[in-house]
């Protein structure tokens, strides 16, 4: 069935696997977002294969489209775009909704405020309950005005036709959200503009500039870029997203019997945390046929059940696998002995608090899970049964879709609409794989 925001929906996961065959599962989120955003701005054609056809990503296309860019497609993955070149957006009609994408609110605040119009970026609940003073504050120093909500929430009204200026910027968080913000602003910005991170997070902004011909410079943890150059349009082939494909690399790590191969999968390596963190509790990972992909690197992945450990996770690799936990949560839960996160306090302001929302799911299905300030202890052990809460969060929804499989009964999930943000087509290739799982509209 398709999903859609009109009701609510809720999965119904019957215990259970194995996992097995091959799957391709939607193209990456962020790369999709990036492609639409500076395919826009480049001169000449853009042709975007494997684009993820999820709500966010199509939020920010239709966001480009209001702002008078020809867009055509998804087309079964493929999008052709028109770049207007850095100068030529247009001012939209009305305010534009993002609904559920803070990736969309975050990058487009820096891009937007150096503009000749004003805009109005607006979002759903949980969007509007984000903190955006970590890209407002930045961007206000590089001479952007930019008003938000009382606490620094959406909506944003961005003002037209401000000077931008080149900063040099300290991240207090690691986060490729505020850093791609700043490097969008600083495309239209006098001077270098150079933004410096206290951890690696994800660089497929850098890496599409640089791929559309716009210098950037990179050494260490900074990245610098300068304003005045012109992007030149490409052909992008977005690889499988590792977000998505990392509930499948859990599910058949816990389910027994399984054997399962994921295809064309993203392999950035400041997004393979997922695979370092499962290997590290034992799983049995191979990566396979590695490439490159128009500057990304891409492989299959073949995974097979096996048993797990706990592990004290490295802080090191939390930014590398951030959107993972929710279903490294239920590895955990599966797996023998204890596992410990710190220094993971973003959870807290990603979709829900990740945190929270997972602690008390896990309880209600009868694990131990202790959440702390910055993180969480698992103990692992039986899955029981019973009915949890999603909170609207696609990641948290697919994650106790996974449980199900080392549960003793029936694991009932609300709120599930939202897994069309970023996998369209989650319950079809769960059933596909061995899932037996069903989506009701309530
Ligand atoms: C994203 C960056 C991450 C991630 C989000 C997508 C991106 O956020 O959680 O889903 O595309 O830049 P932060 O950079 O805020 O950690």
């Amino acid at each position: 069935m398709t999903l859609s925001k009109a009701a609510d929906i809720r999965f119904k996961v019957a215990p259970g696997g194995p996992l097995a065959g091959r799957l391709r599962v939607p193209g990456d989120k962020s790369i999709s977002h990036r492609s639409i955003m500076l395919g826009s701005l480049a001169e000449g054609h853009t042709v975007v294969t494997g684009f993820l056809e999820g709500e966010d990503s199509l939020a920010t296309l239709s966001a480009f489209r209001a702002m008078g860019v020809q867009i055509s497609g998804p087309d079964a993955g493929k999008v052709q775009i028109e770049g207007v070149g850095l100068q030529g957006l247009q001012a939209p009609a009305a305010a534009l909704n993002l609904g559920n994408s803070g990736t969309s609110m975050r990058l487009m605040s820096g891009l937007l405020a150096g503009q000749a119009f004003s805009t109005m970026l607006t979002g759903d609940a949980s969007l509007s309950s984000r903190p955006m003073k970590r890209v407002v504050g930045p961007l206000t120093m590089m001479g952007a005005r930019i008003d938000a909500s009382d606490g620094g929430t959406a909506p944003l009204r961005i003002h037209g036709n401000a000077t931008l200026a080149g900063i040099d910027y300290d991240m207090p968080v690691a986060s490729a959200q505020v850093k791609s913000s700043l490097l969008l602003a600083g495309l239209y910005a006098r001077g270098q503009t150079c933004v410096s991170e206290p951890a690696p997070t994800r660089d497929h902004t850098e890496r599409m500039l640089t791929g559309m011909g716009y210098p950037v410079q990179r050494s260490g943890n900074r990245v610098c870029i300068e304003g005045g150059h012109t992007l030149h349009g490409i052909a992008i082939d977005v690889p499988a997203d590792i977000s998505s494909a990392a509930f499948f690399l859990v599910g058949a790590s816990i389910a027994p019997g399984s054997d399962l191969l994921l295809a064309h999968v993203g392999m950035n390596p400041t997004r393979t945390g997922i695979i370092d963190i499962l290997q590290q509790m034992g799983a049995d990972i191979s990566v396979l046929n590695e490439r490159d992909v128009g500057g990304e690197p891409v492989a299959d992945l073949r995974v097979q059940s096996a048993p797990l450990h706990g592990i004290d996770i490295p802080p090191r690799l939390v930014p590398l696998a951030i959107d993972e936990f929710p279903v490294i949560f239920v590895a955990a839960a599966c797996a023998q002995g204890r596992t410990v996160l710190t220094g993971a306090e973003e959870l807290r302001v990603k979709e829900s608090d990740r945190i929270q929302v997972m602690a008390d799911g896990l309880q209600t299905l009868g694990i131990d899970a202790q959440p702390t300030p910055d993180g969480m202890v698992i103990e692992g052990g039986t899955l029981g049964s019973g009915c949890v809460g999603s909170h609207g969060d696609h990641r948290i929804a697919m994650a106790f879709s996974m449980a199900a499989l080392r549960a003793q009964g029936e694991v009932e999930i609300s709120d599930c609409a939202n897994v069309n943000t970023s996998f369209p087509g989650f319950v079809e290739q769960a059933c596909q794989a061995g899932l037996t799982i069903k989506a009701t509209r309530v």
